[in-house]
């Protein structure tokens, strides 16, 4: 761990579908930390659905907004912060949340995502004919930014619980005094 790093915050970082929202609130509330989720700042802030400013906008607006929340999450302090499944894929995003945060990646397999999100109707990367095509295709680009998260833990056979206990576990051992 570089020693420019402050780990105050905890940023859960993964693909769609993986548990970040569930898992995080569980974890902030182990550890009596806020819990925050990009998608929701940016849906009360700019009083629309992440759906809509797809529709409407475009992705590349949404990528912005999301470089504007990451910004912002600097100033936090003892927050859990649950992110878009897209946000670490810039990596400046990913390099940006590591300055104050752990940053642990929640991992699934493309069968466990499908599981998860096909009964879902809200991601709009996932209205697609093909969706599950699309799942293969994304995480085959996003595992390398994935990867080079602080810790990656496989959620495939776990309950949320318990992942939440990996996570509290790991925050614990990374903040520890050094000897
Ligand atoms: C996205 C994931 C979504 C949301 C948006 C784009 C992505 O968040 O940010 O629909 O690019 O993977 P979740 O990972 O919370 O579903």
């Amino acid at each position: 761990m570089h020693n420019d790093r402050q780990l105050v915050n905890l940023a859960l970082i993964g693909f769609m579908g993986t548990g970040k929202t569930s898992v995080g609130r569980v974890v902030a509330e182990h550890l009596h930390f806020d819990f925050l989720d990009t998608d929701d700042l940016i849906q009360t802030r700019t009083g629309r659905t992440i759906a809509d400013i797809f529709a409407r906008e475009g992705e590349p607006a949404f990528r912005a907004l999301e470089r504007q929340v990451v910004g912002e999450l600097a100033a936090r302090n003892k927050t859990v912060i649950s992110t878009g499944g897209g946000l670490p894929t810039n990596l400046e995003n990913l390099n940006a949340l590591k300055v104050h945060a752990l940053v642990v990646c929640l991992w699934a397999s493309e069968e466990k995502i499908w599981e998860r999100v096909r009964n879902q109707s809200h991601r709009p990367l996932l209205h697609d004919p093909d969706p599950q095509g699309k799942i293969h295709e994304l995480l085959k680009i996003r595992a390398p930014f994935y990867q080079q998260a602080d810790v990656l833990i496989n959620t495939d056979q776990r309950s949320a619980r318990e992942v939440a206990q990996q996570i509290v576990l790991q925050f614990k051992l990374a903040n520890r005094p050094e000897r």
